[in-house]
């Protein structure tokens, strides 16, 4: 840091301005609400007590009692069917072993809205001026000028990392004393809070990463216990509860008042569930994320002691047993409503969208490698791993398109009925958009976005075409090709900031009809074409494992010209990314915890393991007999019916 600061000092004009800032941990003076589900209790100002004849009573009035989350058997054996309300008992913050609060909260924060870390631009001022004074003028010169340039490159990285972690601890979020999360966002100058005040899931899997990467582990392990509480809590929307094993969209923590007793507070976790969410949107990524965090903490600290646990295992079953459940579904992928991932409001998302189904694979992989083998859990293991081969087939199959399929679509004939159709899902040849025709490139392919009957979603998402790269659920061609495409289409998707949630934005009429004129999601903007610079870390792990860090790294350069000087946005706006967004928070966490992450995993590529799921033999086996059973290929009705078993 000092050595960096130096540099800075010295090539820039504009010098780095650090202070201490003390954001503190969210707290709010609210009253307990009723479904306030996790509970301690500390003295004002002197740390922590034991239970407190208040809250006793109102343990008996709500019949509940559990250890805390280090006893290791409140999800299964010892609390039975899951009780609805949870106690911790509060260590004080000497017990932890990792950070304090204080580590955590005091930070050195942007001055009057400016950066501490001058804009990549001011180097750039510095470089040319050089020149321009006939400084280096002789290639010795030039090569000198080189190095300079280097090392102010490397410094002015570093101190954008520096930064970066400044407020990734600053987002902290303490529980009874101990980090549990980090906020969404701890933008200071936006009016309206909304839940950006909470801590997400989702939002949470690059700062847990991070956090790994770092070798700070209480925090992850904190969250992935306490979000598991939460998962069994009794959740209703207008009296109709969804199923047993969904986890929140995001939880609070909330210091309130002890009842009869002014010395003293307790904290609370309040979770959301998606019933006070905008638009009471299902989060159904959140138990996908918080299964695939957890292996990567065993993987990271190898401490297997938390997924070994009793409840720790009956949660993994619960989340997989609600999306293995039987519903009406013809197809292998999980059927959801619009809104029930990272774009968590209306855009035409509702099927089968690919971010869900990349998730639910990585996750029914990740859960098959950390469930107990045990005889209760045999049918399970049956399920998911017939699941995991159709999905795979039905994803390769039916998702993927290049110029070769979109060829075949465009001459596809319809009205088959027939077992052995080509146009199973009898897709008009006329959908085909002619953005498509102008963006699809020689080489080079992607998944497309969702798959209904009649209907092939050919946007291109992000997210969900990286992380079918990193969860093996594309093929090792598809996912190369993946990454050929966006190198082709670089412009497209990543111009000036990295990198596009999805490819084209919908506009004019389609946007009217598919977003239902939202105005926050206008074209080029927010879901809708907008530049999110947290898919860089997605972006990393999926050039990583394909072993073509390049690619990343560019993005990462790309990203390091503006997102601290521009105060870490959640997302930008236009189809180049030159505008902070309209209504985008700043110092979003998860813009910078995912820009940590690139560079953590860039600088020890290895690393990346923690999160990659490697092709599994026996499935590529299993599914080549289905390839060659393909109806393309004269599939008979027979061979459709057969089960797999893995
Ligand atoms: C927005 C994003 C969502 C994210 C939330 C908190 O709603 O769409 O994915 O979890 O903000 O950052």
């Amino acid at each position: 840091m000092v050595a960096s600061k130096a540099v800075l000092q010295v090539f820039s004009r504009a010098s780095p301005c650090v202070y201490s800032y003390d954001r503190g941990i969210y707290s709010s003076n609210s009253v307990l609400s009723p479904k306030s589900n996790v509970i301690c209790i500390k003295n004002k100002g002197i740390g922590y007590t034991k239970w407190h004849n208040g809250l006793q009573n109102r343990l008996s009035v709500y019949g509940f009692r559990c250890g805390e989350p280090g006893d290791g058997d409140s999800h299964g054996k010892t609390s039975g069917n899951r009780l609805k309300f949870f106690i911790c008992k509060c260590r004080g913050v000497e017990s932890t072993g990792g950070l304090t609060a204080d580590d955590g909260r005091r930070t050195s924060l942007p001055v009057n809205g400016k950066s501490s870390v001058p804009r990549s631009q001011d180097f750039e001022f510095t470089q040319q001026s050089k020149n321009e004074n006939g400084g280096f003028a002789s290639n010795d010169k030039s090569e000198a000028s080189g190095a300079i340039i280097d090392t102010i490159d490397k410094a002015y990285s570093t101190s954008i990392e520096e930064e970066a972690w400044d407020l990734l601890r600053a987002s902290m979020v303490y529980y009874c004393g101990n980090p549990i999360g980090t906020i969404a966002a701890n933008d200071l100058s936006s009016s309206t809070i909304l839940n950006y005040d909470q801590v997400f899931i989702r939002d949470f899997i690059p700062s847990g990463i991070a956090f790994l990467l770092k070798g700070e582990y209480d925090i992850v392990r904190n969250f992935i216990l306490h979000t598991l509480q939460l998962q069994s809590w009794e959740k209703t929307m207008d009296c109709y509860s969804p199923g047993q094993g969904l986890m929140p969209a995001s939880f609070k923590v909330r210091t309130v008042p002890l009842d009869g007793d002014d010395s003293a507070t307790e904290d609370v976790l309040d979770p959301d569930f998606g019933e006070a969410a905008i638009g009471r949107v299902a989060p159904v990524d959140s138990g996908l994320w918080w299964i695939i965090l957890l292996r990567a903490y065993g993987k990271c600290s190898g401490d297997l002691s938390v997924q070994e646990r009793v409840d720790v295992q009956t949660g993994i079953k619960m989340i997989l047993k609600l999306c293995l459940a039987d519903g009406f579904d013809m197809f292998p992928t999980l059927l959801v409503t619009d809104g029930s991932c990272m774009i968590d409001r209306r855009m035409g998302i509702h099927g089968h969208p690919l971010e869900i189904q990349a998730l639910f694979y990585s996750a029914l992989l990740c859960g098959r490698e950390m469930l107990a083998q045990e005889d209760g859990s045999a049918d399970l293991m049956r399920a998911l791993n017939n699941r995991l081969v159709a999905l795979s087939f039905h994803i390769r199959e039916y998702y993927w398109i290049d110029m070769k399929k979109l060829n075949e679509i465009y001459r596809y004939k319809t009205e088959e009925y027939s077992y052995d159709a080509v146009n199973k899902f009898n897709i008009y040849p006329d959908q085909i958009p002619p953005w498509l025709v102008q963006f699809m490139p020689d080489r080079g392919g992607y998944l497309i976005g969702n798959l209904q009957p009649a209907h092939m979603e050919f946007r291109f998402f992000s997210l969900g075409n990286l992380w079918s790269i990193v969860s093996c659920l594309a093929t090792l061609d598809q996912s190369h090709a993946i990454l050929d495409l966006i190198e082709a289409k670089w412009a497209e998707l990543v111009a000036d900031m990295p990198f596009k949630i999805c490819y084209p934005a919908l506009e004019g009429q389609e946007w009217r009809i598919i977003t239902g004129s939202d105005p926050k999601n206008t074209p080029w903007s927010y879901h809708n074409g907008g530049s999110w610079p947290t898919l860089l870390w997605q972006l990393t792990v999926a050039c990583i494992k394909m072993n073509r860090p390049e690619i990343a790294e560019k993005a990462v350069k790309l990203a390091e010209r503006r997102i601290s000087g521009d105060k870490w946005p959640e997302y930008y706006d236009t189809k180049q990314g030159r505008f902070i967004g309209k209504q985008s928070r700043l110092f979003q966490t998860w813009s910078i915890a995912g820009y940590l992450v690139a560079k953590l995993l860039l600088a020890n590529p290895n690393a990346a393991k923690i999160l990659v799921n490697e092709e599994d033999s026996e499935l590529v086996n299993t599914f080549s007999s289905m390839i060659s059973a393909n109806p393309r290929r004269n599939r008979g009705r027979k061979v459709l019916k057969r089960s797999f078993i893995v």
